[in-house]
């Protein structure tokens, strides 16, 4: 629980990232690494907040980009190695992607071939991979999963025949999504049974991320099993690129009720966030998040619907049960709000973006960042 007094020092609304839980993450990521002789990377697309870098960047060997920007972030505020996988590069931009990445990825042989000359003229050695796609995965919405028919992502077995392209050292998939070591497990009978030949002849097989490493129950035991198998029958180097597992449970959102609506019965908190703005997975995923204090459910007598700051008449998730009537003015604390918040928030509604902060591990606040007009105004034309 966060005190009272130190709730108060924070701004409204606020991501609040714990820097002690994101500590212990970690530690659970590095014995993960060290057990199983893998290398463990964060995947700035779920969890970019830099302020944090100097403490991931003890435990985690480098970052992995979807994007430029994210790959000049890895490479000026987090160090180390930069990966880098795009369902397709920018031509304008692949001469300075280079110059941040010694590993990219690329989604299909077209665009292997488009780059692979610029690669060898590289001023630095880039190690190549492909992402595959083992058309199998275990992700039941389809809106995450890389795999269904006519998907995108990745270049199939039937696609790749019996050698690996030329200026191919790797290869990647990312079909998980929170997923179990089980689940990791199955996918891997699919990848070895259409890829294995090819495993034989890689150097590297980054397993992309959706590996919920960090979550309470996780197998640790049977995930660091299958690399140490992979590992010894291919002489491979395994690559795991998790986002949320780095940020899992480490922080949450503070809001603030603004005012309270009934309608036919219904009863809804009007808070200063949006779930469409600064909590788009909400919505788009869709899940409800905790709420400190609060059941998911209409059991009870003081039920509410928390509505957000945009027009949006879906910007509402429900229903909680509090224990006491709301009151305007009333804090809310919505868990589990660092990974996947601060990377895909925005200023819909010219709704301003939470500030961040950090809760240290000495147990005071640091207010990291506040937004403004400039923000908002710089994103438009
Ligand atoms: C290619 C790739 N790697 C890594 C990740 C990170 O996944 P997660 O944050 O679920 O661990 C994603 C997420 O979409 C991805 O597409």
């Amino acid at each position: 629980m966060i005190k009272e007094a130190l709730l108060k020092e924070i701004p409204s609304p606020c991501y609040v990232l714990e820097e002690k839980k994101l500590h212990n993450n970690l530690k659970v990521l590095d014995m993960v690494q060290k057990a199983a002789g893998a290398k463990i990377i964060c995947a700035l697309k779920g969890f970019a907040m830099f302020s944090a870098f100097p403490l991931v960047s003890k435990y985690l060997p480098g970052t992995t980009a979807s994007s430029l920007h994210e790959a000049k972030l890895g490479f000026e505020e987090f160090g180390g190695e930069v990966h880098a996988y795009s369902p397709a590069y920018l031509a304008h931009e692949f001469d300075e992607l280079m110059k941040y990445c010694g590993h990219i990825t690329f989604n299909s042989i077209n665009q292997l071939q488009k780059y692979h000359k610029r690669i060898i003229q590289s001023e630095h050695t880039i190690s190549c991979a492909l992402r595959i796609n083992p058309e199998y995965a275990e992700v039941e919405t389809d809106l995450y999963n890389p795999c269904i028919p006519g998907s995108r992502l990745g270049v199939t077995a039937e696609q790749l025949g019996d050698r690996l392209p030329e200026g191919i050292e790797g290869l990647h998939f990312h079909t998980l999504c929170e997923s179990s070591a089980e689940s990791l497990e199955r996918t891997l009978n699919a990848v070895e049974s259409k890829f294995g030949h090819l495993l034989h002849q890689a150097n590297w097989l980054n397993m992309g991320g959706g590996h919920a490493i960090t979550r309470k129950g996780y197998n640790l035991d049977l995930l660091i099993t299958l690399i140490q198998n992979l590992r010894s029958n291919y002489d491979l180097e395994i690559i795991l690129e998790p986002g949320s597992a780095v940020g899992w449970e480490t922080g949450f959102l503070k809001a603030t009720v603004l005012d309270i609506v009934e309608s036919q019965g219904v009863k809804s908190a009007m808070l200063d966030t949006s779930f469409s703005a600064h909590m788009p997975d909400t919505i788009e995923m869709p899940y409800q998040p905790n709420i400190i204090g609060a059941e998911k459910g209409k059991v009870g007598a003081h039920v509410y619907k928390m509505g957000g700051l945009t027009c949006l008449a879906g910007d509402v998730i429900g229903d909680y049960a509090f224990s006491k009537p709301l009151q305007i003015g009333d804090t809310i604390i919505l868990d589990d709000m660092i990974h996947y918040t601060m990377v895909k928030n925005h200023t819909f509604n010219g709704v301003n973006l939470p500030s961040i902060g950090i809760i240290k591990e000495d147990g005071s606040f640091q207010l990291v960042k506040q937004f403004g007009y400039e923000d908002y105004r710089d994103r438009l034309s």
